[in-house]
């Protein structure tokens, strides 16, 4: 072979490679493209970027007056909100006295209720709320729907213990109680079973339509197990979760903020989108397809947290027939191209039909997890699933094994209240709860929107049967504040506030009719303390613009505001007297109105 015959042969074969590389490059770029058309428009659909800009927010924080009037209201609504705000630091601190007490010293020590207690609302007003707000952790007695807390306080359950809460605490009471007699004699012995978890498994079978169950100890590593078990047997990377989908705060399942490290392999897609089903019908390295059927309340919006409340773009519509159609389109996609859909019912199971989602929405999933209040009481995970994505070991591969453990998985008092709450669903008492289920809840939310409606108070119920979202109707900052006069009406919330009420199903009628003259209650004091002031330049954009705004200056100018102390009921700001009320914060990034003229 000549030199001018091996110089053309080893040309071609370098524009042979190079044209195979930029074949693969092209088609890389596409899937890429694919990707980027799949995510949601917002920073929850951009977790990497979310978890990138989360660590530039500067902290700051509002001095007194602009505390009042962060929205440039002017000095009487200004006055008018402080004096409420007063009123209601005064009652809380009348009225809750012991329970804030107790709470404030257990603080210094758990780490959760510190956490908790600094994210219940934006952190611009957070400080001078928990001062004037503090926060009242403690309850000592649950009756029926409602709970009292260390001074002997009444408060209608609305927090539903996250979700735990179906039937009622006096069920769960009794269902720990009645297990725990059942299996006193074994005891915590673990590793062997106590016989009663036979029942369970044959209760759970029917129920899902599955074929096999595992037992876990917590939401969290249902999820956890199932994702594994998925990745195993398809021998495949990725996980696919939807935009705002909370399952549990393992790190695979939460990439964006809150999760120090970034996950890698997981994919967050926008939920009931045809870009979406276009990448999981494409890509070929996506193991399972993780669903929240909670979402279809809010499609790729997060928990809805009063932290995040900075104006009232919050919203929710549920559509049940669009979701169903949504995760039949999905069910399909993962069918032909060999991917395990995942349904988490953690949250949801049980509470919207006795089959869960999968009975509700006629969808069927390949595996799906529960836990809350299966576990009648007790801290549980469950994952039932296909037989063969269940099993954790190869036969004809010995060593490679599908490992899944826990010390206190199955534990027999906690098989015992499952046990107990499975079988009432048997009873014709449990099965009755789901008769006109979604009717009666409806027709409750229809009934208190009417009645707020008819106040021209902004506010609005959305709900998906017994779980239920407040959201905001007019543009305010200052939304977040409805918890606390909620709590004044003696309704119990969740930390998250008024993003999720969450009912147990033994609210009768009256129940019900007292919550909702409470709610209604609050939103008059709280509109006639001034909060909901109106102006026509304060938009919903123009609120989040002026935040970026006093980011941007925050983080240019630094924390060059000198600290000064800020007294509750002080007239100004710059009073500089101290008592037992008054604490040092720094002074205001932007300089504070006396007299505001005009929004923002
Ligand atoms: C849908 C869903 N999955 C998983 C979890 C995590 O469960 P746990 O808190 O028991 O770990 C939750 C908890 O709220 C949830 O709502």
């Amino acid at each position: 072979m000549g030199f001018a015959t091996t110089w053309a042969t080893t040309t071609l074969a370098l524009y042979g490679a190079g044209g195979a590389a930029l074949a693969t490059s092209v088609a890389k770029l596409r899937r890429r493209f694919a990707l980027s058309k799949a995510k949601h428009r917002s920073l929850t659909g951009h977790v990497r970027l979310a978890r990138r800009l989360a660590a530039l927010v500067p902290f700051y924080e509002y001095d007194e007056v602009r505390f009042f009037s962060s929205d440039g209201a002017p000095a009487d609504i200004a006055d008018r909100r402080r004096a409420g705000f007063e009123r209601l630091s005064t009652l809380y601190k009348t009225r809750f006295t012991e329970t804030i007490r107790r709470t404030a010293e257990a603080a210094e020590s758990i780490s959760d209720l510190q956490f908790t207690d600094a994210y219940r609302v934006p952190f611009q007003y957070s400080r001078y709320v928990r001062a004037h707000l503090p926060s009242a952790a403690f309850m000592q007695k649950s009756a029926g729907v409602t709970v009292s807390d260390l001074d002997g306080n009444l408060f209608y359950d609305v927090s539903g213990s996250y979700g735990v809460n179906l039937l009622g605490y006096d069920f769960y009471k009794g269902a720990i109680e009645r297990g725990a007699a059942r299996v006193r004699e074994l005891g915590p012995v673990l590793g062997p079973y106590h016989p009663l978890i036979v029942e369970n498994v044959k209760l759970l079978k029917e129920i899902s339509g599955l074929a096999e169950v595992s037992f876990h100890m917590s939401g969290t590593e249902a999820v956890m197990q199932a994702v594994r078990l998925a990745r195993y047997h398809t021998r495949r990377s990725h996980l696919a979760r939807f935009c705002g989908a909370y399952h549990g705060w393992w790190g695979d399942v939460q990439p964006g903020i809150g999760n120090p490290v970034p996950a890698h392999e997981t994919y967050t897609l926008r939920e009931m989108a045809q870009d979406t089903l276009r990448v999981i019908a494409t890509r070929r390295d996506i193991a399972c397809v993780l669903v929240n059927p909670l979402q279809a309340l809010h499609p790729n919006a997060p928990a809805p947290s009063d932290s995040a409340l900075v104006d009232s773009a919050r919203r929710a519509h549920f559509d049940k027939d669009a979701y169903a159609d949504w995760l039949k389109r999905l069910r399909a996609i993962c069918t032909e191209r060999g991917i395990v859909l995942i349904f988490d019912e953690v949250f949801v199971g049980f509470r919207l039909a006795r089959g869960g989602a999968q009975d509700y929405f006629g969808v069927r999933a390949d595996l799906v997890t529960y836990g809350k209040t299966l576990g009648g009481g007790l801290p549980i995970g469950v994952v039932c699933g296909r037989a063969d994505l269940m099993k954790r070991f190869r036969d004809d591969r010995p060593a490679d094994i599908c490992f899944a453990r826990g010390t206190f998985n199955s534990h027999p008092y906690v098989m015992a209240a499952m046990n107990e709450f499975l079988r009432h669903l048997q009873t014709p008492q449990g099965r009755t709860i789901y008769r006109d289920l979604d009717a009666i809840w409806n027709e409750r939310a229809r009934r208190l929107n009417e009645r707020l409606q008819a106040e021209k108070l902004p506010v609005e119920i959305v709900n998906m049967s017994s779980i239920w979202t407040v959201c905001y109707r007019e543009p305010s900052r200052y939304n977040w504040m409805l918890q606390y006069y909620l709590r004044a009406e003696g309704l119990l919330l969740s930390w998250i506030g008024t993003g999720r009420l969450i009912f147990s199903l033994d609210y009768t009628d009256a129940d019900f009719a007292a919550v909702a003259d409470r709610v209604v209650a609050a939103a008059r004091a709280m509109q006639a303390d001034g909060w909901w002031w109106r102006h026509p330049a304060l938009t919903d954009r123009a609120i989040r613009r002026a935040i970026l705004r006093e980011m941007i200056a925050r983080r240019l100018f630094g924390g060059r505001g000198q600290w000064r102390h800020v007294r509750c009921g002080a007239s100004s700001a710059s009073s500089s007297s101290q008592s037992a009320t008054s604490w040092p914060m720094p002074g205001s990034i932007s300089s504070p109105r006396s007299k505001a003229s005009g929004a923002l």
